[in-house]
């Protein structure tokens, strides 16, 4: 392991950009500990945690790190396609992943970084208007926009309620629970109540209010569209998105630069209080004094990576607490724009099925791809996961047969491009987004968020403000990058308060608490097994 050799020149240096400095070390193939490519700090995944944290390790000027990436690219879920074709007969670039710059900011409160980020790549958006909506049932056009209105106004007394419940230390409920003490409580058979539902929560969240954390639900969406702004823009850049992301790394990487190791599949982590080794599929190892993993939620549930030693119970039970969602957009060029061209929504609601295809998204919309006759659908969680289960075609067909419901008079015609991603499925990702599930406490998230010994973890996942957005993502990496900075050269306590600590280890809880005593379990209450003797001798009253 390397010492920090040179704490004062880096201090002395700052957090000026230097020029980027090519490693002399050779990438090793060889497997065998002894052989393994030495780094300060590995990042592991190249999306926007991977790649802000390398900027910020950069800005402390820590240049000896390297970037280990399971794709060819950087991006992460960040991730575009060619689809379709335009009139020249080129394919058009639309996004897989993520696609909305989401509360951009205001021009006198604080800015989004992404938006900031995509400014200055000169990104081309649109502002996405969700009023912008028209409603059909399985009859065609059906007015249902009161149900919205009501939605909103429940919505309004829900959030108060949400942050009460935070700044008061109130007990966390499912934000179904929350939305139907203020007013909201669509019944199961009102499938048009239930596509409005659909719309203004699973939309954003990927699961339902039922599956939701009211408290930590409405502090997230409070954080990004108050904090920030009530605004998003939906990016159609034929550069794809992650151009803002590549345009960041262009600042202190450089093409082809040795730090950055496309096609690398991390397999295998070992961690301790002394260092971190990376094993790659390809027989390739990577010793770091330290290591941040930006794996998504997803790839950490789904084993697709192995720790040793096996990462402690408070950490696997993190890990398994939280929700990795998944979000399909299932995209159709036709040969003509059918529907309303003019609108930028269209939300259907299914007679026997919540979820059934709901929402549908025109890019063959003035200022968006015009022309194009690109539509798309977006389906969440179980109907995602059925869709990535059958065929394109049968997908294609349910799909079909949806706008045939939509739009009686039009004779639907066969789409000439047709194509969706199968998140749960791709072994970089195994889902989209993550989600807090009700009834979770700040503490079970910090566990998620802590390091074991020096592994540190990033990304989307480990923001607890603005987890599943990418500018979640963005201040995760850029708090790893710099404490980890802070900690290689000593500079953690804040010298004019030393109590303040700035960065070090993160917190972490062995065993998290409930609300009620042993003792509580009694007939009184209910309890009717009078069985129980206490077995607790440190809550004896
Ligand atoms: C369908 C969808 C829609 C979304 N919509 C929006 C939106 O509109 N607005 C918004 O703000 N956010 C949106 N998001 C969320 C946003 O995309 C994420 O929050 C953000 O991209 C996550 O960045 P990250 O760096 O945390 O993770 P990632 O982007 O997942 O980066 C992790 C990297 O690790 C790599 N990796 C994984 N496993 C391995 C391995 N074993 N070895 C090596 N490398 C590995 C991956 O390839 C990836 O590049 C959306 C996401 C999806 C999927
Ligand atoms: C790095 O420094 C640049 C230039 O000062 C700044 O714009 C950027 O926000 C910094 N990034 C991080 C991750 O610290
Ligand atoms: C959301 O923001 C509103 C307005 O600032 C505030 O009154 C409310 O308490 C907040 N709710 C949460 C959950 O943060
Ligand atoms: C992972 O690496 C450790 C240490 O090098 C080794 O003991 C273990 O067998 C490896 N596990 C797998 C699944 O590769
Ligand atoms: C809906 O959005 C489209 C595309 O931006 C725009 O042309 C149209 O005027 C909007 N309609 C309304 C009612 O705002
Ligand atoms: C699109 O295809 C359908 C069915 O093949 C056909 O009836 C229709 O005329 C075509 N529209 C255009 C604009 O070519």
């Amino acid at each position: 392991m390397h010492l920090q050799h040179l704490p004062f020149l880096a201090a002395i240096a700052g957090c000026v950009v230097q020029p980027v400095v090519a490693m002399p070390q050779a990438r090793t193939q060889e497997g065998s500990e002894g052989t393994c490519e030495k780094t300060k700090v590995a990042i592991l995944g190249a999306g926007v945690a991977g790649i802000t944290a390398a900027q910020a390790l950069s800005n402390a000027s820590v240049h000896d790190f390297l970037i280990l990436e399971y794709r060819d690219t950087i991006g992460g879920r960040q991730w575009n396609k060619p689809f379709g074709k335009n009139k020249d007969g080129n394919p058009y670039i639309i996004e897989m992943g993520a696609n909305w710059v989401q509360g951009i900011g205001s021009p006198d409160g604080p800015q989004n970084p992404i938006w900031h980020l995509a400014r200055k790549s000169g990104l081309v958006t649109e502002y996405s208007n969700y009023d912008n909506v028209t409603s059909y049932n399985k009859d065609g056009a059906a007015d249902f926009s009161a149900l919205f209105d009501a939605y909103d106004a429940a919505s309004e007394i829900a959030t108060q309620m949400a942050g009460k419940a935070l700044a008061q230390n109130i007990q966390d409920s499912t934000a179904k629970t929350g939305l139907a003490v203020a007013g909201w409580n669509p019944k199961f058979n009102d499938m048009e109540a239930q596509a409005v539902d659909w719309w203004s929560w699973d939309f954003e969240a990927a699961y339902s209010p039922h599956e939701s954390s009211f408290v930590f639900g409405y502090a997230g969406s409070n954080l990004t569209f108050n904090y920030f702004s009530d605004h998003d823009e939906f990016v159609m850049d034929q550069r794809g998105f992650n151009i803002i992301l590549k345009d960041l790394a262009s600042t202190f990487l450089a093409e082809n630069d040795p730090r950055l190791h496309l096609n690398t599949e991390v397999t295998n982590i070992t961690y301790s209080d002394h260092g971190v080794t990376i094993h790659n599929k390809d027989g390739s190892c990577v010793e770091a004094d330290y290591a941040i993993t930006t794996f998504s939620l997803g790839v950490l549930q789904h084993g697709a990576v192995t720790f040793h030693p096996e990462l402690p119970p408070w950490k696997q039970e993190a890990i398994h607490k939280f929700d990795m969602g998944t979000y399909t957009k299932i995209f159709f060029q036709f040969n003509e724009t059918f529907w309303p061209s003019e609108t930028q929504y269209h939300l259907y609601a299914d007679p026997t099925t919540r979820g059934w295809y709901p929402i549908w998204q025109s890019l063959s919309t003035p200022d968006f791809l015009p022309e194009s006759n690109i539509i798309f659908v977006t389906l969440t969680n179980e109907f995602s996961r059925r869709a990535e289960l059958q065929s394109d075609e049968q997908t294609k067909q349910e799909a079909l047969a949806v706008l045939r419901k939509m739009f009686p008079d039009k004779t639907i015609p066969e789409p000439t491009a047709f194509m969706y991603p199968r998140w749960t499925s791709e072994p970089w990702a195994h889902g989209s987004y993550s989600n807090w599930p009700p009834s979770t406490t700040l503490e079970m998230h910090e566990n998620l968020r802590a390091n074991t010994g020096r592994l540190w973890f990033a990304g989307e996942a480990t923001s607890p403000t603005f987890f599943g957005f990418l500018h979640g993502a963005y201040y995760e990496g850029l708090d790893a990058g710099r404490q980890i900075a802070a900690i290689m050269k000593h500079k953690c306590v804040n010298a004019k308060s030393p109590k303040l600590r700035e960065c070090g280890p993160r917190k972490h809880y062995e065993t998290l608490h409930g609300t009620t005593f042993h003792s509580e379990y009694t007939m009184l209450n209910g309890w009717a097994v009078d069985s129980f003797v206490d077995n607790n001798p440190d809550e004896e009253e």
